[in-house]
């Protein structure tokens, strides 16, 4: 068993890496080992009140402590406000790389260099084109459908026309579907949104970077090229970079737990951008927008920290299940905003947001349970200044998030430890019943 030096105790003095449990209920001692700060669940199943004990298991719901993987991705202190992909800083990473260098990262554990770069951009880029099935199966949607809809579903459509992504036991497979689903996300989305608006469909032009790309699959009109402006380019790449992982969040968490199914990826990633769809999660920049939208003017503020006060909603874009002192993304964002505005004007509800957090965070509500901005509360606030409608915020997350499923998938795939995921119940409702024939109920 592992043994720990406790400095404190004294030099030389070494203490079991042991965690020991008494059961009171037997009076029946336990030692588990640690291991990474944590013990093994299936470890308490031989706490036992007799044989036919089941054994005991821990309760936790919505997994608030519970690791369900070890991982080498992302790592976030939530306290510190720490946010590093492969141990590279946020910051560094949003300063000095594309998306594209942070998706290779990501995926394969380093940066890459020239040459490595060189080659992953062409395979992203070669891959951008999707079958043109794909356009009339967009068409079918009717002309009001929410484009997170469209993109979720056409996600899963495109196992259909890559039925051999199931074969992602064999790594050029997996090299594959990894490059069709970074480069066709920016193209589904597009389309979504060309379709709600009924423009043709713009094909991908692969002359333009990532992030240029899509803007101009999103706003080309008659123009032979369309050449985004450069500042609105790079910044959405760098949204794409703050956006690109999270560890075992909620879709993280469901990219792994389908994917544990041996599904192909195609739709183990349309359940996970189903799961980031929800106002909990990415769709809360969509929200946020609205929210300032119900806000109005920046004398109402008070009034609407009351309601929210009151239980009669949340201060959508605030408070994190990690981050209890404030958002790395958020800080870098805010910065980014100043950038865009240069080009597009400012944003008028900037002064609401700003007005609202500034309230808030002297708020002891707020402050007593450590609420702050969350990458969500000023994120929408570009998008929109860039003319992107409001319902495709949740898309454009999931654009820069298709690399972070993608690692958080195959390193599930590639961890001998892990199995189909299959939580326990505490099951608490009736016994065995005699089942009553219907005219005696
Ligand atoms: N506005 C008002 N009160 C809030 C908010 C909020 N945004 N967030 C949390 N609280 C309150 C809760 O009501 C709770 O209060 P209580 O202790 O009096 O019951 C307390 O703060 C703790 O909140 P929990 O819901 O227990 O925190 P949890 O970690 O489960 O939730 C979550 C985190 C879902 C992000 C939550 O803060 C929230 O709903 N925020 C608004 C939605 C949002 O911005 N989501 C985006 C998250 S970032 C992302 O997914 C990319």
């Amino acid at each position: 068993m592992d043994s720990t030096t406790n400095s404190k105790a004294g030099a030389g003095v070494t203490k079991p890496n042991t965690l020991t449990i008494t059961d009171n209920r037997t009076g029946k001692l336990y030692e588990l080992p640690i291991e990474n700060g944590t013990i093994k669940a299936i470890d308490l199943r031989q706490i036992k009140t007799d044989p036919e004990d089941f054994g005991m298991m821990t309760y936790d719901p919505a997994f608030m402590n519970t690791a369900s993987c070890k991982s080498n991705i992302t790592f976030i202190d939530g306290d510190k406000g720490i946010l590093r992909y492969r141990g590279y800083p946020i910051e560094q990473l949003a300063e000095r790389c594309s998306y594209l260098e942070v998706a290779y990262l990501i995926i394969k554990g380093e940066l890459p260099n020239k040459v490595q770069l060189e080659e992953w951009a062409r395979n992203i880029t070669y891959h951008t084109y999707v079958h043109e099935n794909i356009k009339k199966f967009m068409d079918g949607f009717h002309h009001d459908a929410h484009p997170m809809g469209m993109f979720v579903s056409t996600v899963a459509a495109l196992s259909t026309f890559y039925p051999s992504a199931k074969h992602f036991d064999n790594p050029e497979e997996r090299a594959a579907t990894i490059h069709r689903l970074i480069s066709k996300v920016p193209t589904l989305a597009a389309f979504a949104y060309r379709h709600s608006i009924g423009m043709p469909f713009v094909y991908p032009d692969n002359d333009l970077s990532y992030a240029a790309n899509f803007l101009s699959m999103m706003f080309k009109v008659a123009e032979v090229k369309y050449e985004p402006n450069p500042i609105l380019a790079k910044a959405l790449d760098v949204l794409f970079i703050l956006h690109a992982d999270h560890e075992q969040n909620c879709s993280a968490n469901a990219m792994r737990g389908i994917g544990s199914s041996r599904v192909d990826p195609y739709s183990a990633m349309a359940g996970a951008a189903a799961a980031l769809y929800g106002p909990l999660h990415g769709g809360a920049n969509e929200e946020v927008l609205r929210m300032l939208d119900v806000i109005g003017s920046k004398d109402k503020i008070p009034a609407f920290i009351k309601d929210v006060k009151d239980g009669k909603g949340k201060l959508m874009g605030f408070g994190h299940r990690i981050y209890k002192n404030y958002d790395p993304r958020a800080s870098i964002i805010k910065k980014l905003a100043d950038q865009v505005f240069e080009v597009t004007g400012r944003n008028p509800k900037l002064d609401i947001a700003l007005e609202l957090e500034r309230i808030a965070l002297q708020d002891d509500y707020f402050v007593k349970r450590k609420l702050y901005p969350n990458v969500d509360f000023y994120s929408g606030l570009i998008y929109q200044a860039m003319k992107f409608p409001v319902d495709m915020f949740p898309v454009l997350f999931a654009i820069g998030r298709t690399s972070g499923w993608l690692a958080q998938w195959q390193e599930m795939l590639l961890d001998p430890e892990q199995k189909i995921a299959r939580p326990r119940q505490v099951f608490l409702g009736h016994g065995q019943r005699e089942v009553p024939m219907l005219s005696k109920r």
